[in-house]
């Protein structure tokens, strides 16, 4: 055991969320932080998420305290949206001076935040460090790379992160493999959600339909895609009922495409649903179709096939031991896969290691380390 700093010193950290998988990752560390008498924090909304079922759900169901300040920076082109993020949270920094600013995933708001941070000389905490998809095309995999180059605490949630961090020269210090803490908040609330039957809401039976989210640019955005896999959905659904909980990116380019009302009957939108009504029709469905980073470890750990609507992923391990497939938005290869499931062949999950509900503490302990603050595993 290492000798507290000083019992009495406190250290003041930032936490950051912008969008709504921010806040399934935020939930366990404030949960975790509240016991700490050292650290103490406050939650900063960039406002890149404002709708009410993208945000407030979110913090009423994962019960996290309301943000302390909100920059309400809105929807715009990439660059408005980091400049305006950057420019506000500059500053709320300034303001309060934190110890550390603690960002999370590969959103604009997490890369806006760490520059910002990094500008000060604040230390940045980065929760789910080291991801990489290699395909320079998404604006997510430009949002990981400068956040971890700026980074001064690289939190890891899978061993392909650990290795992609040590090849790009990060020392071994910085780096930690705490798990991942969006299963913290899985493993929580799944006993919970077991009392919903969101399925019922749209006629669906449990283990007898689709879940299928759609939101990136590799798909939305270039017309004959959407249109191609528009198709494809309608079609299946047919076969397979399918309901499409729509992201408002999406729900814009259909109805840009004329595609939005253009669906076979069991084929069902609904708007986006709480974190909760999400897990529930993920945990009943027979298959998710998905372009979503978070659902592919969702579905992995749940033990549900996942075909992940991409063509590459920066998340291997749910390949490699979870229940995730790369189908890109081939349909020949979504008809093969659905049409295996429907026959019982698909991968089983195995168990990936430190994805055990504990990560949120293992982030509390790497970040009283940095400051030197004596740990309770230590
Ligand atoms: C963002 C993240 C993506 C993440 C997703 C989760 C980046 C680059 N992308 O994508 O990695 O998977 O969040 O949902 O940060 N909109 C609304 N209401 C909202 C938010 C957005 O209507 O509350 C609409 C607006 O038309 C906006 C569009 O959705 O222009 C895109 O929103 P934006 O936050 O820029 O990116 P997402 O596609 O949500």
């Amino acid at each position: 055991m290492r000798l507290a700093k000083s019992a009495s010193q406190e250290y003041f950290l930032d936490l950051i969320v912008g969008a709504r998988p921010n806040l399934v990752k935020v939930a366990p560390l404030i949960r975790a932080l509240q016991h700490e008498d050292q650290l103490k924090f406050r939650l900063v909304h960039t406002g890149q998420h404002y709708d009410t079922r993208m945000s407030q759900d979110f913090f009423e169901v994962l019960e996290i305290p309301h943000e302390q300040v909100n920059l309400e920076v809105g929807s715009s082109s990439h660059a408005k949206q980091t400049a305006c993020i950057m420019e506000r949270f500059e500053d709320a920094v300034l303001s309060k001076r934190p110890s550390m600013v603690v960002v999370f995933g590969d959103v604009n708001s997490t890369m806006a935040c760490a520059l910002v941070s990094a500008k000060l000389g604040i230390p940045i905490a980065h929760v789910e460090a080291g991801l990489r998809s290699f395909d320079r095309s998404m604006p997510e995999e430009i949002n990981r790379i400068v956040t971890d180059s700026l980074s001064d605490l690289l939190l890891v949630s899978e061993p392909a992160g650990m290795a992609n961090l040590r090849h790009e020269g990060h020392s071994d210090k910085a780096i930690h493999q705490v798990g991942n803490i969006m299963i913290d908040s899985l493993l929580r609330h799944l006993p919970v959600c077991s009392s919903r039957n969101t399925y019922a809401q749209h006629d669906l039976i449990p283990g007898k339909y689709a879940l299928m989210t759609l939101h990136r640019p590799s798909n939305v955005d270039k017309p004959e895609t959407l249109r191609s896999l528009w198709s494809c959905f309608n079609d299946l659904s047919e076969k397979v009922p399918i309901i499409f909980p729509a992201h408002p990116r999406t729900v814009q380019k259909l109805k840009e495409l004329d595609l939005f009302q253009k669906r076979a009957p069991q084929f069902h939108i609904a708007e986006p649903v709480d974190y909760m009504d999400m897990l529930c029709l993920q945990s009943n469905a027979s298959f998710v179709m998905t372009d979503s980073g978070g659902i592919q470890e969702e579905t992995s750990v749940l033990g549900i096939p996942c075909l992940t609507l991409r063509e590459n992923t920066e998340r291997p391990i749910t390949v490699f031991q979870g229940t995730s497939t790369l189908v890109g938005n081939s349909p020949q290869l979504i008809w093969q896969h659905a049409h295996d499931i429907a026959e019982g062949r698909y991968k089983k999950a195995g168990e990936i290691p430190l994805w055990d509900g504990r990560t949120a503490p293992r982030v509390v302990s790497a970040i009283k380390q940095y400051f030197g603050l004596a740990t309770n595993d230590e």
